[in-house]
């Protein structure tokens, strides 16, 4: 077994954090369930959540044959409804198409609503030990921490570099284990700012901290930079009444209302600005009062 993988997994055995949805033997529809409620919410409230869900719809059969409305009413306050509606939809899919059990193969559970690549990853081996990598925001920068990738962690090269890396140091037959310990490493020692370095078992074998270059993985995409305008808006009264005027179908904040105005152009003042927007998008001369 690759070194990496051995200390990850020792560090496990001994550290890993105590979750309703992990055990010995994990149940896939847990499995499934918490990785949908994990997609864009935090472990800790997860965990209410997750354990009021089971109490509603304990196994695949009882959350297909659910109508929609207590489905959504479970979900209230997780967000993203989104992710109830698909998971929902799956578990129909599920029970008409594969006899009510989850498909093992992790390309078979990307054909379901809701679930990606990640997820995909994440339930075929936590729920069925396929030798699988799941990456997420967490494992990407572990992985790219640990393996020092120069690459941008978001790009398609350095996506798939992180999961050539972590495929050849996976330990066959315990991916479950090695992307959960990977999660929790990620959660509690190889975090964001300020990693624990000191106490992190993979001290001895992570390529950036011997580097010194662990604030610098992962690579983070080149951002454009915020563009800044300067902007007027005419606030045009007849009567009681105020003028209002839709943006264009396409582009930023596309068929929205808005006040009618435009950018400020180089040379002009915020009057002569308003005047010239207000001429050009509505054939109006317009007197502008006080500022
Ligand atoms: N985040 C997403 N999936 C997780 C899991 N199985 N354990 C801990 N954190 C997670």
């Amino acid at each position: 077994m690759s070194e990496v993988a051995q200390l990850l997994l020792d560090w496990y055995a001994l550290h890993a954090r105590s979750l309703p949805w992990r055990s010995e033997q994990p149940d896939p529809y847990q499995v499934w369930v918490s990785e949908i409620m994990l997609q864009q919410t935090r472990v800790e409230t997860v965990i209410p959540y997750f354990e009021r869900w089971l109490e509603l719809f304990p196994h695949l059969p009882a959350l297909a044959q659910a109508d929609e409305q207590t489905v959504l009413r479970a979900w209230e306050g997780l967000g993203y409804y989104s992710r109830a509606r698909n998971l929902h939809r799956a578990a129909q899919i599920v029970v008409s198409e594969y006899g009510g059990q989850l498909p093992q193969d992790a390309a078979e559970l990307a054909k379901l609503p809701g679930i990606g690549r990640y997820t995909a990853g994440a339930i075929a081996s936590i729920a069925f030990g396929k030798d699988e990598p799941a990456l997420d925001g967490n494992l990407r920068r572990v992985a790219a921490r640990v393996f020092d990738m120069p690459l941008p962690a978001r790009s398609p090269q350095g996506e798939r570099r992180l999961e050539e890396l972590l495929r050849a140091h996976m330990p066959s037959g315990q991916a479950g284990r090695y992307n959960q310990a990977l999660m929790d490493l990620g959660a509690m020692v190889c975090t964001p700012r300020d990693p624990a370095c000191q106490t992190c078992p993979l001290r001895t074998v992570c390529a950036a901290c011997r580097l010194g270059l662990q604030s610098q993985r992962p690579v983070l995409p080149k951002r454009p930079p915020v563009p800044h305008y300067l902007v007027t808006a005419a606030v045009i009264r007849r009567g009681g009444r105020v003028l209002l005027t839709r943006r264009p179908v396409k582009g930023l904040m596309a068929g929205l209302w808005e006040f009618p105005g435009g950018k400020l152009e180089p040379e002009e003042t915020l009057a002569e600005c308003l005047q010239r927007e207000i001429r050009e998008e509505l054939g109006a001369a317009i007197r502008v009062g006080s500022q």
